[in-house]
């Protein structure tokens, strides 16, 4: 009797390895392929629809969520500027503004290619809509009497993590 014991502990933990161990969902799977893991996989949790979703499916979430937030930080920017008293500053935060609501007209565009399966297209628009932000950054850097504020910097980062795990989910259809 003596082995039985640690006999009964190994079977345990196996049972537990098994457990813990389950099939990763399918929204697991399609984040590991991305860049940002953590990130994907957070960012898909927060749509309820998430678990039901395709591939496809997946990548229409990030697309939205990119959306909200160009949406998000346009109005955030437009509400900067208006407060801005410096009216270089003023003027550079009005553009950010305009490069975040056309980020949002390239997202919405991708959608709409999703929905005809035009990959390629879908692609290209999210592509375009990554490259807004970083024009904002650029903006500012020809002011070098301006900082580049560091809400604007994380906001850029948010949305152009959100760009790259949707084109690379992208990637994975058709
Ligand atoms: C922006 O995206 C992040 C990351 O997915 C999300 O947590 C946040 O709720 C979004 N914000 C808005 C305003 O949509
Ligand atoms: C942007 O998002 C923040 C927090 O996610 C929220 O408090 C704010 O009301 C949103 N602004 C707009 C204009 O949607």
């Amino acid at each position: 009797m003596a082995s039985t014991l640690p006999h009964l502990l190994l079977l345990l933990s196996l049972l537990a390895l098994s457990l813990s161990t389950r099939t990763p969902t399918l929204i697991q799977k399609t984040c590991s392929t991305t860049t940002y893991y953590d990130f994907c996989v957070s960012s898909l949790q927060s749509d309820p629809e998430s678990p039901k979703a395709d591939v496809r499916g997946l990548s229409t979430i990030a697309i939205h969520l990119a959306i909200s937030n160009a949406t998000n930080t346009s109005s955030y920017t437009t509400t900067l500027a208006r407060s801005a008293a410096d009216p270089s500053l003023r003027a550079v935060l009005r553009e950010c503004a305009a490069k975040y609501s056309n980020a949002g007209e390239a997202l919405q565009w991708s959608l709409d290619a999703l929905s005809t399966e035009s990959y390629d297209y879908a692609f290209v628009h999210v592509s375009a809509a990554a490259e807004y932000p970083n024009v904002c950054r650029v903006l500012f850097r020809q002011y070098p009497r301006l900082p580049y504020p560091v809400e604007m910097a994380r906001r850029e980062e948010v949305l152009e993590h959100l760009c790259t795990i949707a084109l690379e989910i992208i990637s994975l259809l058709g």
